[in-house]
């Protein structure tokens, strides 16, 4: 290390590379990991080598940075504030080094982190916050304790917050299918932001759980069958909190606006001067299947999924549902709110043109450690569900794609019998 005691730790800079050249040498795959944060700097990247990656050929296709199609050469580095030596080749780095070294600009080397002048920490950014880390030389580890901090900043666990940022009003939130860890970092974040929560029976209970003891907790709890809070009164509760001053998530299983009567509390908000956001959410609607590994489009299988509420059944006067387009389609259907009719379900789709050995899957608890997963035909369908004791929140999916996950060996249909 140039006569320098390797023990030394680094001194870490924030460098404001905005219009500044910095010349990379090597077109590979390390080249490739550092060229999109140094643009994002807004540096002036020259990168030297005589083949690159496709990624960084389309940064060059798209005059992101130039490129000189040749090996180094002795004098590149004349003009830079940077040098990033990236070849796979000792010598070539080592002579970009040195030359580096005797015009006094900072060499980064990716293979010899002793000889190199400078590190490239893990870093990464949350809103205005940058964080850098190096753990003496060592990439993997530096990535692992950036990730952690990185992670505790964006869920709030670290709290960044500046005053004037808390947000204010109310903030719809799709809390995921039920996984904990499938809600948005923005959910989690706002989450962690609260003062009071009001939450879905089917929005992800695990993460009530880690809410602070003073965040006043409201269980909406729409549960089928039983006690649930009306609409209203779920309106009236996040406009008077909000308007009380207080910061109100509103957690919702899924996607707030899937089937989720989001909307009408966005307008009930609205109407009351709240200020209101949405944090879309995974839909059950595609993560139940997903996660029972069935795909609700599969190439040349269907093209398209249709997603239905079946809270009232086919023939009722209050559905809207053209069930004699779905009978004709060939799409996938999911099926939403439906054990307790797909009786009814099934005889109408096979009435209007379905074939009786459309296969189906049915998805409980999806995404939860109690899912379970059922597979029948139109045709058997009512009396599985009904002999397996299934119960909602179920999804529903009918179409061939059913077939693509059990060819893809995902579906472990044998847990339902
Ligand atoms: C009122 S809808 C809410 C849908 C939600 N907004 C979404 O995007 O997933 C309730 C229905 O969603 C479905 N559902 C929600 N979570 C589920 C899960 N984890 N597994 C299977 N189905 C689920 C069931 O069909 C349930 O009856």
């Amino acid at each position: 290390m140039n006569g320098r005691s390797a023990d030394m730790g680094p001194y870490l800079l924030g460098l404001r590379l905005s219009g500044r050249k910095v010349l990379v040498v090597g077109g590979g795959r390390v080249a490739q990991r550092r060229v999109p944060a140094l643009i994002e700097a807004g540096a002036q990247v020259t990168l030297v080598s005589p083949e690159v990656t496709p990624a960084l050929d389309d940064l060059i296709e798209a005059g992101r940075i130039t490129w000189h199609a040749r090996p180094y050469q002795h004098g590149d580095c004349a003009g830079a504030w940077l040098v990033q030596a990236c070849t796979d080749v000792r010598d070539v780095n080592a002579a970009v080094a040195a030359e580096a070294e005797a015009e006094r600009v900072w060499c980064v080397r990716a293979d010899d982190k002793d000889a190199a002048a400078a590190w490239t920490p893990a870093s990464g950014r949350v809103d205005e916050i940058s964080v850098a880390v190096t753990a003496g030389g060592d990439p993997r580890r530096a990535a692992g304790i950036r990730d952690a901090i990185v992670g505790a900043l964006r869920d709030g666990t670290v709290d960044a917050r500046r005053s004037r940022t808390k947000p204010v009003g109310v903030a719809l939130v799709g809390g995921g299918p039920g996984d904990p860890g499938l809600i948005t970092v923005r959910g989690r974040q706002l989450l962690a932001q609260a003062d009071v929560v009001v939450a879905d029976r089917l929005a992800p209970r695990a993460l009530l759980d880690e809410l602070a003891p003073d965040v006043e907790l409201i269980d909406a709890a729409k549960v089928p069958y039983g006690r649930s809070l009306p609409q209203e009164e779920i309106n009236a509760i996040l406009v008077d909190r909000a308007l009380a001053g207080k910061f109100v998530v509103r957690l919702k299983g899924g996607d707030p606006f899937v089937f989720g009567r989001g909307g009408e509390e966005a307008i009930a908000c609205a109407e009351a001067g709240v200020p209101v956001v949405v944090v879309p959410g995974i839909t059950s609607a595609v993560a139940a299947p997903a996660s029972a590994g069935v795909p609700v489009t599969h190439r040349g299988v269907s093209q398209e999924f249709h997603v239905i509420s079946v809270h009232v059944p086919p023939g009722d006067p209050r559905s809207t549902v053209d069930w004699p387009a779905l009978g004709r389609t060939e799409g996938t259907l999911v099926l939403m709110m439906a054990v307790e009719r797909i009786g009814k379900i099934a005889e109408a789709l096979i009435r209007e043109g379905r074939s009786p050995e459309t296969p189906v899957m049915v998805v409980q608890d999806g995404t939860l450690p109690t899912q379970r997963e059922l597979i029948a035909s139109l045709s058997t369908v009512a009396d599985r569900v009904s002999a397996a004791g299934i119960r909602p929140p179920a999804i529903i999916v009918v179409g061939d794609v059913v077939r693509v996950g059990q060819e893809v060996g995902m579906v472990r249909a044998e847990r339902v019998t």
